[in-house]
């Protein structure tokens, strides 16, 4: 069977990096769900669909064509074959990214699409979001729950930001708007954040970056 490493945790946990890096290491291609869940997203918000009636979101959610390229050293994001990876970290997609992946038709269709990416990569993947452990590929090579006190997610969540150049007004309403996101994502009734019960806990809050690549890497190649 092919390696399937699913990896779950609340935003600010290092999940991307984490899951990035041990892809690379691994020779495994790399998937981030939620830059589909962003996709999707952006294309509600581009298209005048209100995206907090459920109802309209899941009428619409099938007409988007979503592709991520799940090459670790470069992943890709394209809605209509327009490269989105940009416009899918705004703050307005942000905003309204859980009210959307909450929609379970949203989730039927994008679940469908990450388990394809994970039938056709070559050695296998690093898959990372909120339900793959628990949904997505509930039989998983390895599973790993990522968190970190919310003090060290929101400084993580801030420095990036800050790397990127945004400004601190901005910075601060991300940070406000982080919490809620977490709250609607652990608390909504399809597919909740929540730690698989065979995935290994990993506090991030006081190891480097390394520290948790090898960590999670261990745990891969056991
Ligand atoms: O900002 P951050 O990197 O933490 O979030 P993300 O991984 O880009 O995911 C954005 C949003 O997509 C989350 O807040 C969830 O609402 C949703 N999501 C989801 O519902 N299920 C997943 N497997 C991945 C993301």
């Amino acid at each position: 069977a092919p390696v399937v490493v699913a990896i779950d945790g609340p935003s600010g946990s290092g999940k991307s990096t984490v899951s990035r890096a041990v892809a690379a290491r691994l020779g495994l291609s790399f998937l981030d769900t939620g830059a589909m869940y962003r996709a999707m997203t952006w294309w509600m918000l581009s298209n005048d669909i209100d995206v907090d009636d459920a109802e309209a979101v899941a009428i619409a959610c099938g007409k988007p064509v979503i592709v991520s390229g799940t090459d670790a050293a470069g992943p890709t994001i394209t809605v209509d074959g327009q490269d989105v990876s940009g416009p899918i970290r705004g703050p307005e997609v942000t905003a309204k990214v859980s009210a959307v992946s909450a929609v379970p038709a949203v989730r039927a269709r994008l679940v469908e699409l990450q388990r394809g990416c994970a039938e056709v990569a070559p050695r296998g993947i690093v898959a990372e979001g909120r339900d793959m452990g628990t949904v997505v590929f509930p039989g998983a090579t390895a599973k790993v729950f990522l968190t970190a006190s919310g003090a060290a997610r929101a400084a993580r969540r801030a420095a990036e930001l800050r790397a990127k150049g945004v400004d601190e007004a901005t910075i601060a309403a991300m940070a406000a708007d982080l919490d809620r996101r977490d709250a609607a994502d652990s608390s909504r009734e399809t597919a909740p954040l929540a730690q698989a019960p065979d995935a290994v806990l990993v506090d991030t809050s006081e190891l480097t970056l390394d520290q948790v690549i090898d960590t999670v890497a261990a745990l891969v190649e056991e």
